[in-house]
């Protein structure tokens, strides 16, 4: 039987475009604003011009962000529930609107009408009645936070609709107004959201949108009046973000790129499989950030699993996307076409065989067949670049292990899909794997409830459940953070030779791996009071010192697997002994700072170990119940290995506070402590010692703030980076930090009341000492 054609009307839309004569200036303020400039859009799927919209100036993004910022105080104190109305008036308008915006969005983009009928509209709409519900809960659930403020977001063309639906609704929810600035190939969908919205009564200001390139993107990135960006697209612009908001302030999240393994063990259900391989790799041409693109196989079922998966490449159907009969529409745009061609022809070049089945594609348009590549090295171009198209490279291996190492074996870490009936085997992969999302049999589900995003060069931050709307405020406590009076380092303090020399004091040594250990350059530096008298001698750290610290730290990983209960064990330890010592620790302090609140800074750094020790087994992740049968796990892990520069106030507390919900949630950290009062941390060393931590999980390297920094925030095996010293430090722990895109969490240069719990204790630092990886587990036969 052969299917014929099911094409869906595209009336409506042609009408729509009428209206506007297929012309489009930028919503801003509540009406369509004409630009100077004007660029095409046009259908993938026949090369036709589908319309003309506006290139958008730096002075289009000026008038946006005014527009934005004007809007953003009434917005903000509408309150929770009068934003939850609109937030619901938005999901039904999308819902009632749900044809029209499904048939735009396959024509302006060339995905087929059935993925954009069925999954980004309904999802798109989930996102809004979802977050109708977090701006409803505000009062009760996140009385800590407020809204940050105006949010420019970038978004791409391979989910329009959706990606706007995943950075307004949360951003609106919480507050915040918006500068959107879709896609060039992409725009209409969001014009049209734009139109309905206002129509349905969303305050003029509140949501604008700035169409344009990638330079109307930067200039929105580089507006001054804008206190967050979130940006979903290529590694690439990605790190030109990072490095362009920098030291300014605002707040980030990036969702970028993937190249996600799909693992097939021997055991799975190898027909279901093939089904997954299908949703993972051509759904939407395989223009998809999270898309199942390397495919390995346990060996014993590789030659069956991919005759089937040949024989199911052969029954796709390329053609408009209109039709509804079809499985995958048209390729972005002629020059995504000629990327993917190149990349594959690249592929065979190195070796790659390449399979691609014998079915027609229509004579014009941009379409690319189904490709299977096998025969792939793991370090081929194919097998590690992010292709974004419908071609899957595939690779086999041994052992569980074996398939974990070359899951891992990316700069990425956004999704991976885990296949085998053995639930046992499925669990225990799942949290191996470096990646934000994991599909247990099963592919690329989303949900609202559930966080979405990556690690490593797949970017940070989620979209998505509670730890999505977190990236859409602020504490409360924190924002009204005052900069911190200028401390200037006694001339004294300069670095002087000879470590050996006999000091006023013991010069204490660094303390890496569990051991004491002498600087690599045997240089230490005086530590004064504040009347400039020598108290104390500490080793004067260089970048080996921090590398030496990094590796011992990635060595103790049995710290991240450790129990709970056993971390618990050990902050309380660490309390026990420190509270022995007390008094030694309070005289050294007002040695150092000559406050006359020592004695309750330590009291106050005991009670901080005690509360992260109760914390450490009850900061633990949810189970959502996403619309499907099954659950979605969101486990709390921690980042690895993470960098961590101490404030100069409060030297001990400073210190505690920031290493106790690190090392809580089963990290290891790299210490520089106050530079200058670092001895409560030195003195601290007889704790450790004494308090059953393992080696290398707290590493201490004194010595200058500014170049131990540096070496930390472009080290690519640290894995997250707190800095708590001046603003500078700050901006180039932003900036530095580009490398592997390491998670940061800085001061700004603020000071911090550090014996305020709100401001400095419990979950408002323990969010940022984990990543929430969210196994999706569908059950049922
Ligand atoms: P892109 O990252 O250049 O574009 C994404 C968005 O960023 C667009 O709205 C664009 O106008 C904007 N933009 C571009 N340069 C900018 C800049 N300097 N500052 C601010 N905004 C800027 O992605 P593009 O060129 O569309 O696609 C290139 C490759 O990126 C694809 O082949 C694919 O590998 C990857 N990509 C990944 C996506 C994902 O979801 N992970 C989405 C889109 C592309
Ligand atoms: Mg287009």
């Amino acid at each position: 039987m052969d299917y014929g054609p099911a094409p869906e009307s595209d009336a409506e839309v042609r009408a729509w475009l009428a209206t506007h004569k297929s012309s489009f200036g930028h919503f801003i303020g509540g009406s369509f604003v004409t630009g100077a400039k004007q660029i095409d859009t046009n259908e993938p799927a026949t090369g036709k011009l589908l319309a003309r919209i506006a290139d958008g100036s730096k002075k289009d993004i000026d008038t946006a962000v005014s527009a934005a910022r004007k809007a953003q105080g009434s917005w903000e104190k509408l309150g929770g529930h009068g934003r939850a109305r609109h937030l619901y008036a938005l999901a039904r308008m999308l819902q009632r609107h749900a044809r029209l915006f499904a048939v735009l969005e396959s024509l302006d983009n060339g995905k087929p009408i059935r993925e954009t009928r069925d999954l980004d509209v309904p999802l798109a709409v989930r996102h809004f009645y979802h977050h109708a519900g977090w701006a409803q809960l505000q009062d009760s659930e996140l009385s800590a936070y407020k809204a940050i403020g105006v949010v420019g977001q970038i978004i791409p063309w391979n989910f329009p609709l959706l990606m706007l639906a995943w950075k307004v609704a949360p951003a609106l929810a919480a507050g915040n107004t918006v500068v959107l600035k879709p896609a060039e190939f992409t725009p209409l969908t969001a014009l049209l959201f734009a139109e309905l919205a206002h129509k349905a009564g969303l305050p003029p200001g509140v949501l604008n949108v700035v169409t344009g390139e990638g330079a109307t993107g930067a200039s929105l990135v580089e507006h001054a009046g804008v206190d967050k960006i979130a940006f979903t697209g290529s590694t690439e612009v990605g790190r030109l973000i990072r490095k362009a908001t920098a030291g300014t302030g605002k707040s980030l999240t990036l969702e970028l790129g993937g190249k996600s393994p799909f693992i097939v063990f021997d055991d799975a259900d190898l027909d279901g499989a093939v089904e997954g391989v299908v949703d993972a790799i051509w759904f939407n041409q395989g223009q998809v950030c999270c898309a199942g693109s390397r495919l390995l196989v346990q060996e014993g079922v590789a030659a069956d699993f991919i005759k089937r998966l040949k024989r199911r490449m052969g029954k796709l159907r390329v053609g408009h996307p209109l039709d509804k009969a079809i499985d995958m529409g048209a390729i972005i745009d002629p020059i995504q076409l000629k990327r993917i061609g190149m990349l594959v022809d690249k592929g065979v070049a190195e070796g790659a065989e390449k399979f691609q089945p014998e079915i027609t594609l229509p004579a014009t348009g941009c379409f690319f067949p189904p490709t299977l590549l096998t025969n792939v090295e793991t370090s081929s171009t194919v097998a590690t670049e992010e292709i974004f198209g419908p071609v899957l490279v595939s690779m086999t291996f041994r052992t569980p292990d074996e398939a974990v190492m070359l899951a891992n074996n990316s700069r990425y870490g956004l999704s991976a899909s885990v296949w085998s009936e053995t639930i046992g085997l499925a669990l225990d992969i799942a949290p191996k794997l470096q990646c934000g999302v994991v599909w247990v049999n099963a592919t690329n589900l989303f949900d609202a409830a559930v966080g979405f995003g990556g690690y490593r060069e797949s970017g940070f931050g989620r979209e998505g459940g509670r730890e999505g709307i977190y990236e859409y405020l602020k504490l409360k406590a924190w924002a009204a953070r005052k900069p911190k009076a200028v401390q200037r380092v006694a001339a004294e303090a300069e670095v002087k030779p000879n470590f050996d020399e006999p000091a006023l004091d013991r010069t204490a040594k660094l303390f890496i791996g569990g051991k004491q250990a002498r600087p690599d350059g045997n240089y230490s530096r005086a530590v004064l009071s504040p009347s400039g008298k020598i108290v104390g001698e500490v080793g004067e750290g260089n970048r080996k010192d921090i590398r030496n610290a990094v590796a011992a730290a990635r060595a103790a990983e049995g710290w991240s697997k450790a129990t709970a209960h056993n971390r618990a064990q050990i902050l309380y330890y660490m309390a026990e002994n420190l509270s022995a010592r007390a008094d030694e620790f309070a005289s050294r302090i007002k040695a150092m700072t000559g406050t006359s609140k020592a004695k309750s800074e330590v009291e106050a750094a005991i009670q901080r170990l005690f509360s992260y020790g109760a914390w450490a087994d009850k900061y633990d992740g949810a189970v959502h119940a996403p619309p499907l049968r099954g659950v979605a796990l969101a486990m709390h892990e921690p980042l690895g290995v993470v960098g961590v520069i101490c404030p100069d106030e409060a030297p001990l507390l400073g210190f505690i506070s920031l290493i106790s919900p690190l090392i809580a949630m089963g990290n290891r950290v790299v210490v520089v402590p106050s530079e200058r009062h670092p001895l409560a941390a030195t003195d601290f060393y007889q704790v450790l010692e004494t308090s059953d931590v393992p080696a290398g999980v707290i590493n201490i390297v004194t010595g200058g703030r500014d170049t131990l920094l540096k070496t930390l925030a472009e080290h690519d095996d640290v894995d997250g980076l707190w800095v708590f010293g001046s603003k500078e430090n700050s901006a180039s722990a932003e900036k530095l930090s580009t490398g592997n895109l390491k998670r940061t969490l800085v001061d700004h240069g603020l000071a911090t009341d550090w014996y305020d719990t709100a401001s400095s204790e419990g979950p408002v630092l323990l969010r940022h000492a984990v990543q929430v990886k969210n196994i999706w587990i569908p059950y049922g036969e």
